[in-house]
Order: C-alpha cells, then structure tokens, then sequence
C-alpha cells in the first residue's frame, strides 16, 4: 500500500469535547469570519501588538512582494518582554530551564527583561547597529533566547546556527551574512558528554572575516579556559558574564519598520547551498503571537514546551517569540530525551507540571519504541493539549500519543509550516476541529490554502500539490544575497499563476476538505523532522578524495521518517571497503554535521543516467527502497540499474 491509500483508510474521529470547546481561544465562528476576510482579521490582530507608531496599510501585494503593516513602527523585544513588566506579569516565569546534567534556572519576566537590555546594551558597546548581523551558535539555553531578543531591541538582525552544524556549516552562514559579532558558549551537554561549541567556534572562526567579537557564555562549571577549548582569544574573544557584569540595565529600543528584517534562518534547499529565509519584524510577530494563542489555546496559567531547538524555525517561533509576545511561561531542556534515562521528558512534564506539550514525530516514534513504561511512571495528568511538527505524523504514532502521553483526553495538533512560512500554516484548532490521525486538517485563519496539479488547476479531492493562493504576514519576504532564487523557488512553479507560493510539499485532500501532507515533492530530504538538501550532502562526498561522484536519495525509516542513501562512485585506485564507508560517512558528518550523516552507503561502478547523462534518482529511490525498478527505458545503459539493485540487496550497508 502506498501513502496515499493507507491515509484513506483512516477513519477514526475525535471530536473536541465540549468543556474543551466551550474555552477555547476561537471559536467556529471566528474562524468563518476570518476567512472570509483575512487582511481584516490579521489587522485585528496586529492591533493587539503594542506599536510606535501604527501602520498605514494592511498589505502591499505586488506578487511576488508583500509588504505589511505598511508605515507601522515597532520593536519586537518589547513586545515580548516590556510589556509584561508593566502588570502582574512582571513576576511570572518567562524561561524555566533545565540542563541536562540537571541544573535549573528560572528567569521570571523582569529577569528576562533585565537580561535582554543588558545584552542589549553590550552589543552595542561592540558596535552592532541596526541592521547588521549577529551570529548566534549555542546550546539550548536561556542566553540564546536573551541573545535573540537582545537583537531585537536594537534592530540588529539574528542568525541562529543550530549547534550541531559543524564549523564548516557555520563559516559558511557567517560569511553568507557577513555576521559582526558571534555569540557562542564554551559548551554545551549531550548525552553526557560536552559539545566544543567554542571549539568548533575557532575553525569556523578562521575564515570569518567579517567577525569583529565573540561573545562567550561560560556553560561549564570551573576555570574559564578549560579543555572545552575555550582559549580566549585576546582583543576578540570575551566572555559573557564579564560583559553583562556592568552593563547598564535600560537600552532604549530602536524603532523599527513594520517590515525592517528580524532574522536570517538557514535551511535546506535543491542547491548545495542552503538559503537564508529573511522574515520582516511586524508581519512575523504577530503570524507567532496570533498562532501561539489559538493553536495551543494559551491561557495565562499554561505551561509550554516546545521541545525544538532554537536553531530551527520552531525554536524561533514557538520557544521564543510565539510565547513570548503571549507572555507565557516556557519550558526550556537543554538535552537529549534519554539522558540519563529513557523517561527524561516524562519527568520534566511532571517536575514542571506542563500543560501543553510541542514535539516532533520522530521523538514520538522512539518513545514509542522505548516502551510504554517509561511514560507510565509519571504524573501527565497536567497535561491538556499535544502538537505535532516537523515531517508527517504516522496514525499508529499519533495514537500512541493521545493514548500514552494524552491520557486519551487532550486535543491533538498536527502543524504544518515551515522555515519559509514562519508561522503554523495548517493545523486543527482543538476547540473547532475533528481530528483524524495522520491529517493535519485546515488552513489557519487567514490562510488560504489549495491543492493544484502540474498546470495549477484546483483539485478539490485527491492527490496534487500544496499551494497557498494568497500572502500572509508571517511568510518569508526574500533569501538574504539571493532575490532571484526566491522568486525561482517559491513563485515559479506555476507561470500561469505567479502569485501562487509554492512550499514544495505534496498533499492530499479528503471529501471533508481535509489536508494530508505527504512530504516534499523536491530534492530535499526530511531526516527525523531536519530539512537536508540532497545536493549538499553530494557536494560534501565529492569534495572526498576517494569520491568521482555521489548520489543522494531517501528512504523510509521507521524512526527517522526519512534516512539518506548515498551512492557512491570512487575514483581510481581506489577500493571499496567497509572502513571507507565509515570514513566517508563521518566525513560528510564532519562536513556539514552529525544530522547529514548518511545511513547507508553503496559503492557502485557506475549510476543509473539517463542518455543525456542525467542520474535518475527515481531508481536509485526504488532500489533504496527495495521496491521493484520503475520505467527504465531512457536509461543510457539498463544493466547498471540492474546490478546496482542486486548488490544492494546483497549488501547490508
Ligand atoms: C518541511 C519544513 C516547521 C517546523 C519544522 C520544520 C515538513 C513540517 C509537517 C507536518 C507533514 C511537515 C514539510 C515542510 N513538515 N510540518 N505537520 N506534517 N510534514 O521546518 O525545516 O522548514 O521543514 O517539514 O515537508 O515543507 P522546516
């Protein structure tokens, strides 16, 4: 059975329940008036943020551009932050954090604030200015959200690089942007052991020209300049908690357009090099704060975890700014899942009696693998809503979920979106919508979204191609350096309908109208939620002495959803062996990082080309696969194929 037809075989139903509906933070109707006119209903909700001076227009649309809250003044940090100093708020956890070897913080909203213009202030005694870039590579700890919203406040646009890219990856983001300042730490922990972030800081840092300080947050106990490399390196390097030590505690905010950058987010596209989303400050903020509140049904007792990163989007969205411009409290976990055993989450939702809970199906798949008993052995009771993100959620997944996480009684949200959308774009909204295991129901409010097929006609049930027909105020507004790669990408697959957004997404649409996203219809790759462009990891191989040439595919994965194939062709005089598949597996993890490290890889005489010499991944995903070989009638040579699929099957990579 394919995707497809195991989704339509999914008829179970689970309706909101009453008491459930009866509070939550929209109701049908409000929906209904929202899409039917969805730049009123964003201006409704622009007007709940706090402005500098308040815009002119709702929407400039000149497709492929759009512009929001035109002429409107604001500052994003003190949305999130100054506001809540103001009222009751003032007192209420903001962050609670706990690393993984077990020490906690808990910064209440006035610390938060504290920190945030401390930071704020000595980024500027380094010369950052609004407008320029600053670098952020750190662990999950509070001083990344600080940092983020340091930035905000005085205009200065954040990239965040996820800790585990290696220097490489980093350099490469850096100098994208020409970053001025890195903020990194000595370390971060990970299964025990420490990451050398600043270690790996110092290669990236060879070849940063445009990095004029690094700030270095000490994470581990003892004597600065320990073994975890932090060799501080004078008239550049300085360490965080001497900076804040006397660093003023008012920063005025800058005053920012409506559609000033907010940040650079990195990710994965068909190319080698992967893309810097741009999103803008109003339009972004309010698609964070508007999701936050009707998604997750954020009431002001509520505790949330959002279990991601802060160097992916959903650790910008729904750890930081989404929370925040809510004034919401936030559980922050540094670590891994299993660390030191096998319930970690379990216990942090009890210890900090959470209520809302964010994660993504590939942790849910390991739970699920781990055993039942290790949620069994605490407390979920708190618990009243569960989402969803990142790759498409398995039915058998999601029930495990509802039953051993949910107690069989909170909502389920399966969100889509994505980097570029900045913002949920379908989900349900539990005090609304039936959900069905595997489908992540309808659009948001506000969105409008389709299936089209090649030629952009509509499909109004079955198979086709996600697309969002109108603008909204979260989605990206370019790739940083590279305009003309936005308009290619994302509003050129339909020349009849140039201001169609396409996300790369196949979907499918029920009778009920319900979406089912099926994953990305392009050369990226989504590994245990993480976006991988295929073309980077063939570019890390071939830079490999020993490789002539790489093709990458993906698999299916039990855990993963997705695991990279590599095929491999070697240069002359060279051998295969089992040694070089491990090194060129640790030499593409060391590449571009851990993440992007292949599953498997086939050495192979040759690869399967088309006449024109064009390789035809199609098969190379059926024999990865293991599935029997489609059409292979434009082959150059047919008995490649054939012998690839044999070896294959005969090797256990
Ligand atoms: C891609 C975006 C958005 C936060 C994390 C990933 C896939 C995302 C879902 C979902 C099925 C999903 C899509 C999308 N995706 N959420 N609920 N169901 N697929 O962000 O790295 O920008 O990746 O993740 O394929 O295009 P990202």
């Amino acid at each position: 059975m394919n995707d497809i037809d195991v989704l339509l075989q999914e008829h179970r139903r689970f309706e909101p329940d009453d008491a459930f509906r009866a509070q939550a933070n929209i109701s049908a109707a409000e929906y209904s008036e929202a899409m039917a006119d969805p730049e009123r209903f964003w201006a409704d909700e622009a007007a709940k943020l706090e402005w500098m001076s308040t815009w002119e227009r709702v929407l400039e649309w000149q497709p492929p551009r759009a512009k929001w809250f035109t002429g409107g003044k604001i500052n994003v940090s003190v949305n999130c932050v100054d506001r809540h100093i103001r009222s009751a708020r003032r007192n209420k956890a903001a962050l609670v954090f706990e690393g993984e070897p077990g020490d906690t913080r808990t910064l209440t909203y006035w610390d938060l604030y504290v920190q945030v213009n401390k930071f704020a202030n000595v980024l500027r005694s380094l010369g950052v200015r609004k407008g320029d870039r600053v670098a952020i590579y750190l662990p999950l700890i509070p001083e990344a959200v600080i940092s983020m919203l340091a930035c905000a406040r005085i205009g200065a646009i954040h990239s965040v690089v996820f800790g585990g890219f290696s220097p490489e990856s980093l350099s490469d983001r850096i100098n994208d942007s020409a970053c001025k300042v890195l903020v990194t730490a000595d370390g971060g922990y990970r299964r025990g052991s420490v990451v050398p972030l600043k270690r790996n800081a110092d290669k990236a840092l060879e070849g940063t020209p445009s990095i004029e300080h690094v700030v270095v947050v000490q994470r581990r106990p003892g004597a600065p300049g320990d073994e975890a490399g932090a060799d501080m390196r004078d008239g550049r390097d300085k360490w965080w908690h001497r900076l804040m030590r006397h660093a003023p505690q008012w920063c005025e905010p800058e005053e920012m357009d409506a559609e000033d950058p907010l940040f650079i987010l990195y990710t994965s596209g068909t190319t080698g090099k992967p893309k810097g989303i741009v999103h803008t400050t109003a339009g972004y903020l309010v698609g964070a704060m508007t999701s936050t509140h009707i998604v997750f049904d954020l009431k002001e007792d509520d505790v949330f975890w959002c279990t991601a990163d802060v160097g992916w989007v959903t650790g910008h969205t729904y750890l930081t700014y989404g929370p925040m411009a809510n004034g919401a409290t936030c559980v922050m976990y540094e670590g891994a899942p299993d660390w030191p055993e096998k319930d970690r989450f379990w216990d942090l939702c009890e210890k900090y009696g959470v209520t809302i809970l964010y994660t993504a199906p590939t942790a849910i798949r390991a739970f699920m693998k781990w055993g039942d008993q290790w949620p069994a052995k605490h407390d979920l009771s708190r618990l009243r809503l569960l989402g969803s993100v990142g790759e498409p959620i398995n039915p058998e997944a999601w029930m495990w979920y509802r039953e051993h996480i949910g107690g069989n009684r909170c909502p389920i949200v399966d969100t889509w979106w994505q980097t570029e959308t900045g913002s949920i774009a379908i989900s349900p909204l539990p005090g609304i919508t039936a959900t069905t295991p595997g489908s992540a129901t309808n659009p948001m409010p506000g969105f409008t979204v389709a299936l089209l097929d090649a030629q952009g006609k509509e499909i109004e049930v079955g198979g086709g191609l996600l697309a969002i027909m109108k603008p909204w105020p979260s989605m990206l507004r370019t790739i940083w350096g590279d305009d003309q790669r936005y308009v290619d990408t994302y509003f050129s697959k339909w020349p009849n309908r140039p201001d169609v957004y396409f996300p790369g997404d196949g979907a499918k649409r029920d009778e009920d109208g319900y979406f089912w996203i099926l994953g990305r219809v392009d050369d990226v790759l989504n590994v245990a939620g993480h976006r991988i462009g295929t073309m980077e990891v063939e570019s890390a191989l071939v830079e490999h002495p020993a490789v002539a040439e790489a093709a990458v595919v993906g698999r299916a994965h039990d855990l993963k959803g997705q695991a990279l194939a590599a095929f491999v062709t070697l240069r002359e005089g060279y051998a295969e062996s089992p040694a070089l598949r491990d090194e060129l597996r640790d030499f593409v993890a060391q590449k571009i990082g851990a993440i992007a490290r292949p599953d498997d890889v086939l050495f192979s005489a040759d690869l399967p080309k088309t006449r024109s010499g064009k390789i035809m991944r199609r098969l190379l995903r059926d024999i990865a696969e293991g599935r029997a070989l489609g059409d292979t009638t434009t082959l150059a040579d047919p008995n490649v194929v054939n012998s690839l699929k044999e070896t294959y099957e005969a090797q256990e990579t």
